[in-house]
């Protein structure tokens, strides 16, 4: 790797991983999973066993699941991000693994959201 020199090096290349960041982020499925301690004390690791028989049963391939660290809803554990490639962001709380059959197969497969489930959403860009 090239040796930086300068400031202006350094916000150029922030500015091209940010917007590698953006552009990967833009193409994917994803499911991400809050495994903070209070997510891990409400029971995370079992929501992410769930996503991923889950995922194994309906043979979706195309959804990268992501373990993350505290969301900041304790209140709200188990917290999951689910993102449609392109769409928006949008957060369900208090999930338990009985939840992830319907929420793969509203949300991944059919684009509607759980809203009955939804603790948050961020607009996609
Ligand atoms: S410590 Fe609970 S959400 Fe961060």
């Amino acid at each position: 790797m090239k040796k930086l020199t300068n400031k202006d090096e350094l916000q150029a290349l922030r500015q091209q991983a940010q917007q590698e960041i953006a552009e990967r982020n833009q193409n994917k499925n994803r499911i991400i999973v809050g495994m903070g301690t209070c997510g891990i004390a409400a029971g995370a690791q079992d929501v992410v066993n769930e996503i991923l028989k889950e995922l194994q049963r309906r043979h979706i391939t195309n959804v990268e699941v992501v373990r993350t660290g505290c969301i900041g809803m304790c209140e709200r554990e188990v917290l999951i991000d689910v993102v449609r490639a392109g769409e928006d962001r949008v957060t369900y709380g208090q999930v338990v693994p009985r939840d992830i059959p319907r929420i793969i197969g509203e949300h991944i497969v059919n684009g509607r959201i759980v809203e009955d489930m939804v603790v948050g959403r961020l607009t996609a860009v």
